[in-house]
């Protein structure tokens, strides 16, 4: 374990205005072959979209699968609702509770409608929406864009229309909707007629498309889908987070209110990371502007789950009003493993993560040069794991000592005072 050690230059011209100056300009100079527009390249950004309203910033809530899997029933539905609820993360945005696959029977009933599995969620889906209505939360579904879903129960398929008034008339507010058993036909022809059917219902029901990326989601779907899925299955463990991340990141250009890249739930709680891998899933998950998705059990959290999944200045981050995703603008040394992850935020502030994916400790240092800024602009820096604003402005570059596999991640602010003396 290593100790922090902060480089601080400190500031000759504190000017606020000067930083100000700097990044308003940033999403305006869109499309200039700037060093800045490369970093920053929001060139698709906004480009909308479904126009249902939803999705202004990234979703957050829950979803069954990551922990439960298919051993799911209405009974452990409601009881992370209450959770949610009662720890206070329902509070700071985790709204959505997301059912996945294995609800439904294995089989239509007469009418041709799909229908909840008697055996686990017998008072129905209705009851259940419901129920986390009344707390305040919403309830997210599940189904297959194509003839069955992943665990062969009906799919929707040429029945869109169908089931999407049976969801609205349940009072679903989600659908997650998956891509097994696709008969071989392209999702750019799947995912539309239940993007339709959701709005021809009159309801606003969030459209999250989980076609895995296997047709570059972010080229088309941003007029399908308020998230598209980017990769496979996340899977718990540090190769598959980091692997994922990576692939994610290809598309940061295309995220914006609206419609965002989905780079799938978080694995933070389950056991097959550390806590210091855990605190870098949540933070470049929140840098990515990805969904945040919870996939533990939130009846039985751990404190150290907790203490990740409410952090109240990272969420800050992934919810701020710009909506531009953060993205990987230096990779250095082995393998590339000593990473900054960064991307702007409104009110001219700049989010950098110094990501450290080697395997033992190292300084990780950015300079202003590769944040497209003017070196000599001073910022008073946030540090979001500590909770403390370091002292003095700095100008120049940022650097400290990272723990192996840990992240680090900042806010870099004009600052309040306007002169620094030394
Ligand atoms: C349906 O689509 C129209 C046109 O894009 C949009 O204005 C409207 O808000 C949508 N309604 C719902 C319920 O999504
Ligand atoms: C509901 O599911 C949970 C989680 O898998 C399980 O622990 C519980 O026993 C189930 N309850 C019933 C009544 O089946
Ligand atoms: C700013 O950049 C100039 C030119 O590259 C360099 O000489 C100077 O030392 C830099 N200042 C800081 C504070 O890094």
């Amino acid at each position: 374990m290593g100790s922090t050690c902060v480089f601080v230059l400190l500031c000759l011209f504190g000017l606020s205005a000067a930083a100000a100056e700097r990044l308003t300009p940033l999403i305006e100079e869109l499309g200039r072959p700037s060093a800045v527009a490369d970093i920053f390249d929001t060139s698709n950004y906004g480009k909308l979209q479904l126009d249902n309203g939803l999705a202004r910033t990234p979703q957050m809530g829950w979803n069954s699968w990551n922990f439960f899997a298919c051993n799911i029933n209405e009974t452990v539905i409601k009881e992370t609702a209450d959770a949610l609820v009662s720890t206070g993360l329902a509070a700071l945005g985790y709204n959505y509770v997301n059912i996945d696959d294995c609800w439904s029977s294995a089989t239509r009933n007469l009418e041709g409608e799909l229908v909840p599995d008697p055996q686990t969620f017998p008072s129905g889906i209705k009851a259940l929406a419901d129920y986390v209505h009344q707390k305040g939360l919403k309830l997210g579904i599940y189904s297959d864009a194509g003839m069955f879903t992943c665990q062969v129960r009906p799919g929707s398929l040429y029945h869109e229309m169908d089931d999407a008034n049976l969801f609205a008339s349940w009072g679903v507010d989600y659908l997650k909707y998956d891509n097994c058993f696709n008969l071989g036909i392209k999702p750019e022809k799947r995912y539309p007629p239940m993007r339709d059917a959701l709005n021809s219902t009159g309801r606003a029901v969030f459209y999250s498309l989980c076609e895995w990326g296997v047709d570059d989601p972010a080229l088309w779907a941003e007029k399908v889908g308020n998230s598209w899925r980017t990769t496979d299955d996340i899977s718990d463990s540090w190769v598959s987070m980091t692997t994922i991340a990576d692939l994610n990141n290809k598309w940061a250009s295309y995220a914006g209110p609206g419609g965002w890249n989905d780079p799938d739930m978080l694995e933070v709680g389950n056991g097959g990371m550390t806590h210091a891998e855990y605190r870098s899933h949540f933070s470049i998950w929140a840098l990515m502007k990805a969904p945040l998705l919870l996939g533990c059990d939130v009846r039985n959290m751990a404190a150290e789950t907790f203490e990740i999944l409410s952090n109240e200045e990272i969420i800050a981050v992934n919810q701020d009003p710009l909506g531009v995703q953060g993205r990987k603008i230096l990779s250095e040394g082995n393998d590339e493993c000593s990473q900054v992850w960064a991307g702007p935020l409104s009110g001219n502030r700049l989010v950098v993560a110094l990501w450290n994916r080697c395997s033992q400790a190292v300084t990780i240092t950015v300079t202003w040069e590769t944040l497209g800024l003017d070196n000599t602009t001073c910022f008073s820096v946030r540090d979001l794991w500590k909770h403390e604003t370091l002292e003095g402005n700095m100008a120049g570059r940022l650097g400290a000592e990272v723990d192996s596999h840990d992240c680090k991640m900042f806010i870099l602010s004009p600052p309040s005072t306007s002169i620094v003396v030394i």
